[in-house]
């Protein structure tokens, strides 16, 4: 990354209620279009870990808005919670998915995302979510079936595809009954595309969607096939008029508590295209970077595999096991510190406001980065250390609870995380117990943020029996 040149401005004249002497951050000064937004593009990740020397919150043109980079924990707790109702997602970057995932709740804002999460949230209860254990489990094992000819010919599968394959399976079993490995099935290979495609678009959002090119077209006619898919689904369940359990069931009946009204089928539609799409490629590349961790970190492995031992005794997980599975659930938070899923998003603040001293005016963009503050070396000694050991409870007492949040935090905070780390937990402890993951020599491992943070060229690994 070339060298970026930074002024320290004089401070500006304060307009609104914030403090008078306000100071302007530090800016990244970028030429170009796109401002420091091609600078990001090229390596997203040396520019969120180089730019902190600049200070904690760093100011930038990205595209055409002006951006604030947040690093402390302080800020990220300002604008994800505590002054929350000054932020929204009225942005390009969440603009460029609402073609494909509408008004569901990673794109919706306002009274209506209110509205929305009201009604979806008992669906995500730690009690509604323990029935989709089972589900986990058997799909895991099933796999592990499939892993076994692989281990016998020594052949090495992609193992971050597996884990897509898997966590895609899963989430089409507890949204709508469906098995998604089932060869007549269109709603896999579709998700899968439209992913790809997804992440190219938002990543390179020129020429705009409106624009017929190739790949436009592809990724408006996987939306479309998708669509047609789902919105069958929800007509077939509607005319069923009967409850199976699965998340479909409790979107088609959840029920506004003053109105009384349920969902229309274009809300139902956004909000299972977000959850397939949001759903699984988070917990699958949560997976994949963990089995890629431990295949570099024996010890950590032998003490993952002691503890699944102790704990399972052979036995498949439940989820009575997994409060016991204390140094699973460490590995797990540590693969999601050292390589969170969702490492970047945004915000908008609505009026001018103030972030550790420095003015933020209103319309501005702030970049909040999981990745980033969860590499601060204040709150993360040795940061680029996989060391489980930092989430004991004495470590991590006193720790800003804001130096860490893969889910996000405060009241948009991801509605999945206890379904996505029930999810991770037994996956890892019921394919730990059984098989070692070793990386092929050789093959490379680089971290790319598109959508979400993925080993670029997949993880080459071969498979071993215990
Ligand atoms: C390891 C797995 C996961 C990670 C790291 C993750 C991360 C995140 C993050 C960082 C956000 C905030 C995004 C933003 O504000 O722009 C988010 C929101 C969201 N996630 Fe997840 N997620 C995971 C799994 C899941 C699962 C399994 C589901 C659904 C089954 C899910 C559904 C959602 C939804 C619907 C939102 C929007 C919530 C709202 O704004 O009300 N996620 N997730």
């Amino acid at each position: 990354m070339s060298e970026p040149i930074v002024q320290t401005e004089q401070a500006a004249p304060i307009v609104t209620s914030t403090s008078s002497n306000l100071r302007t951050p530090p800016r990244l000064r970028s030429h170009g279009l796109l401002g420091s937004a091609s600078e990001m593009q090229r390596d997203p990740l040396k520019f969120l870990r180089e730019t902190r020397r600049y200070g904690d919150v760093v100011r930038m043109r990205f595209v055409f808005s002006d951006a604030y980079l947040i690093y402390h924990p302080d800020s990220v707790k300002h604008v994800l919670q505590e002054n929350n109702h000054n932020y929204n997602k009225d942005l390009f970057t969440y603009k460029l998915f609402r073609p494909f995932l509408g008004q569901g709740l990673l794109t919706n804002d306002g009274e209506s995302w209110i509205h929305q999460r009201r009604l979806m949230q008992p669906a995500f209860h730690r009690k509604r979510i323990a029935a989709y254990s089972t589900i986990m489990t058997r799909a895991t094992v099933a796999l592990m079936e499939r892993w076994q000819k692989h281990a016998q010919q020594d052949s090495s599968l992609d193992i971050a595809e597996e884990m897509m394959h898997l966590t895609l399976g899963i989430v089409g079993q507890t949204l709508f009954s469906i098995d998604l490995s089932d060869e007549t099935n269109t709603i896999g290979p579709a998700v899968t595309t439209m992913l790809k495609l997804l992440g190219n678009y938002v990543y390179t959002p020129f020429p705009p969607i409106s624009i017929p090119t190739p790949r436009n077209r592809r990724l408006l006619e996987a939306n479309r096939s998708l669509e047609q898919v789902i919105y069958h689904i929800i007509a077939e369940r509607r005319q069923q008029n009967k409850d199976t359990g699965d998340l479909l069931s409790m979107l088609l009946s959840a029920r506004d508590e003053d109105t009384g009204e349920g969902m229309n089928d274009q809300q139902i539609r956004d909000e299972l295209m977000t959850m397939l799409i949001a759903g699984h490629e988070t917990t699958a590349n949560a997976l994949a970077w963990t089995w890629y961790l431990l295949s570099q970190h024996a010890e950590v492995e032998q003490r993952l595999y002691n503890e699944i031992e102790e704990v399972l005794g052979g036995s498949i997980p439940t989820l009575e096991h997994l409060p016991k599975l204390k140094y699973t659930n460490m590995v797990l938070e540590e693969a999601l510190r050292l390589y969170p899923p969702g490492g970047i998003f945004g915000r908008k603040a609505i009026a001018d406001d103030e972030l550790r001293g420095f003015r933020i005016p209103a319309n501005s963009m702030i970049i909040i980065s999981p990745y980033a503050t969860q590499h601060h070396p204040d709150y993360w000694p040795d940061p680029e250390r996989f060391d489980p050991e930092r989430f004991t409870p004495e470590r991590s007492a006193g720790r800003s609870h804001f130096a860490y949040f893969p889910f996000s935090s405060g009241p948009r905070m991801c509605i999945g995380s206890s379904f996505a780390m029930m999810e991770a937990q037994l996956i890892l402890a019921t394919i730990a117990q059984r098989y070692r993951l070793f990386m092929v020599p050789g093959h490379p491992v680089e971290p790319q943020l598109l959508v979400t943070l993925r080993p670029k060229y997949g993880l080459q690994m071969t498979i071993h029996e215990r």
